[in-house]
């Protein structure tokens, strides 16, 4: 047995997250946990809002608010929509509201800063008089060094898509006071992610690579970063973030830069969790310096350098500074593409989204849980389209899981007397129940893998085995007979049909854990399938009969409900509806 710390993607306490997030960074990280943890690991899943950077304070000062007034806002309406998914965090924690955060992520650069892998730099940004501050690049608006255009921004260049050293930038205004900004020189910290590269950063990558651990998608980007790797600024002047350890800076309001503390935030949000569970915050180090731990960072593409090559150089970069004890380096990444809307980015503010209270109200989450795994963004963008959700739910979930439910249930209550028949518990050979094992042993490997949409296509294809083993056993025919032979048959059979839906409420259980319970209560099982461990039992064979002969059955009731193609109809109608009301699109 493993022990798996596993993360998601710390979203920006900057604005709501749509379905494309979740399918990408939180859904396959939570199916992961939930699966392992079946399986009999040890299973830390932490999470929390990123709650620092330049992007927020832009926000957070046009709206008027003060910015933890404005992040507190955003992490708890983040929250509501993991919570309407079925998505559970061991913690929900954010970079500025963990106590242990700040003193975290000072260590971590002043160790870096004492080995030399962090070095100052003295260069000139631009100071705006007015408002006696230096101006971050967003923060400043000009006249484009590339193509001309009068709004360019700090960083980028909105019409010609450049690169903008912001110094570069043409007679610029701060956008704070409309001030003409004058340059001044200051003083950064920069990361030196060469050195630390030769350092062992390019080794471990390369060995890790070697033995077909990253995703193509991830190795792509990598490689080409990895051959033109520079030092990065890792401190921006800001006046919210985490301040510059003691001693280390004269400036006013300098600030780590977003990039560097958030990911620390993952070790933060540890430390709270230990500190909750075991009363004890120094715990964190149980899971992040101890080599046995499997650290798995679930994140979307955009996400790749800085957890495939920044973060680690951090960690690598601590060495044995704290008290002799190394930090994990990433087991996966199992990074995703993007995940789109009938054709379109989401894009919120444009209306092109899913109205999280009007779609809750009317559908159920593990049914948008497994149609997001069938339709997961794992090695190429994909999209939501309605047509699809509803073939999901009608095709798939009602037509081969619900109805299977429910027809077994039902002949058994009609002619078994609704218990699960006796049988003489011999193996039944079937080709049918052999391509169910082989589907439903299948399902595992691609949880273990982060393949969820092999692994929904195998809860499928087990599924569609069970019904053909059904109909030609065809029990229905058996039940004419009062021959002996034929009676033990039928029992056999419903037998047999129970105990797969038994295995399948299972399998099926990190996918969609509320369908799992309903139908375990169905068959008359226990709530809870059993202690940890259970999952591979029955690899490879035949369920055994969990449902022990006698025992009585629960009430068939529907599983899933069919979606209307009317219905379908109107979901795609108010999509544009909305959508040209709001003028973006
Ligand atoms: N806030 C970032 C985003 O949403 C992700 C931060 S992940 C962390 O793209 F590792 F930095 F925490
Ligand atoms: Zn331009």
């Amino acid at each position: 047995m493993a022990r798996f710390l596993v993360t998601s993607a710390l979203p920006y306490a900057n604005g709501p997250i749509h379905f494309g997030h979740v399918a990408g960074a939180y859904l396959p990280a939570d199916v992961f946990v939930r699966w392992a943890r079946m399986a009999g690991h040890a299973v830390l899943y932490v999470c929390g809002t990123d709650e620092y950077g330049v992007a927020i304070t832009l926000k957070a000062e046009q709206a008027g608010v003060g910015y933890r007034e404005y992040v507190d806002r955003w992490h708890a309406e983040i929250k509501a929509l993991f919570d309407r998914f079925g998505i559970r965090f061991d913690v929900w924690s954010g970079t500025a509201r963990c106590p242990y955060h700040t003193q975290l992520a000072q260590q971590f650069f002043a160790t870096l800063l004492a080995r030399g892998l962090v070095f100052e730099q003295v260069e000139e940004q631009w100071f705006s008089e007015a408002a006696q501050r230096f101006l971050p690049d967003r923060y400043l608006q000009g006249r484009c060094p590339e193509c001309g255009f009068e709004k360019a921004r700090g960083d980028e260049c909105p019409q010609c898509g450049a690169w903008i050293d912001a110094r570069k930038l043409i007679e610029p205004i701060s956008l704070v006071d409309g001030s003409r900004p004058v340059l001044k020189a200051t003083r950064h910290w920069h990361l030196d992610l060469p050195q630390i590269l030769q350092q062992g950063l390019g080794d471990w990558y390369a060995r890790k690579k070697a033995a077909g651990d990253w995703k193509p998608n991830v190795d792509g980007y990598v490689q080409a970063m990895l051959a033109d790797l520079k030092s990065r600024p890792i401190t921006r002047d800001l006046p919210w973030g985490v301040p510059l350890p003691e001693g280390v800076t004269d400036d006013l309001g300098k600030v780590l830069y977003v990039w560097f503390d958030a990911p620390i935030g993952y070790v933060s949000a540890t430390a709270e969790w230990c500190a909750r569970v075991h009363n004890d915050p120094e715990r964190w180090r149980d899971w992040w310096q101890d080599p046995e731990v499997r650290l798995v960072h679930f994140i979307g593409k955009d996400n790749i350098a800085f957890h495939v090559v920044v973060f680690p150089a951090m960690l690598l970069g601590q060495a044995d500074s704290w008290e002799g004890r190394e930090f994990v380096l990433p087991t996966a990444v199992p990074a995703n593409e993007f995940y789109n809307l009938q054709g379109r980015k989401f894009n919120t503010s444009a209306g092109w989204h899913l109205d999280n209270d009007d779609f809750f109200s009317k559908y159920e989450a593990d049914v948008a849980r497994f149609h997001l795994m069938l339709s997961a963004p794992e090695t190429a963008d994909s999209e939501f389209t309605w047509q699809e959700f509803q073939n999901t739910n009608n095709a798939l979930l009602a037509d081969k899981i619900g109805n299977l439910m429910s027809r077994v249930l039902k002949f058994a209550i009609s002619r078994c007397g609704g218990v699960v028949p006796a049988t003489t518990g011999a193996p039944v050979a079937h080709p049918s129940l052999a391509d169910a094992d082989l589907a439903f042993e299948r399902v595992g490997k691609h949880f273990e893998h982060y393949e969820l949409r092999k692994a929904a296509q195998a809860l499928v294809a087990g599924a569609a085995a069970l019904n053909v083993y059904f109909d030609e056993r065809a029990p229905w025919k058996l039940a004419k007979s009062e021959a002996a032979e034929d009676r033990a048959a039928l029992g056999e059979c419903v037998e047999r049909a129970l105990a797969y839906l038994e295995l399948l409420s299972r399998r099926i259980a990190p996918a969609c854990p509320e369908v799992a319970l309903r139908m375990r209560k169905m068959l008359g099982a226990a709530a809870d399938p059993g202690q940890a461990g259970i999952w591979g039992e029955e690899a490879a064979g035949h369920p055994p009969a969990r449902l022990k002969s006698g025992m009585t059955l629960g009430e068939p009731g529907i599983l899933f409900g069919k979606i209307e193609d009317a219905q379908i109809a109107a979901e795609v109608a108010a999509l544009e509806e909305r959508a040209q009301a709001s003028g973006v699109l």
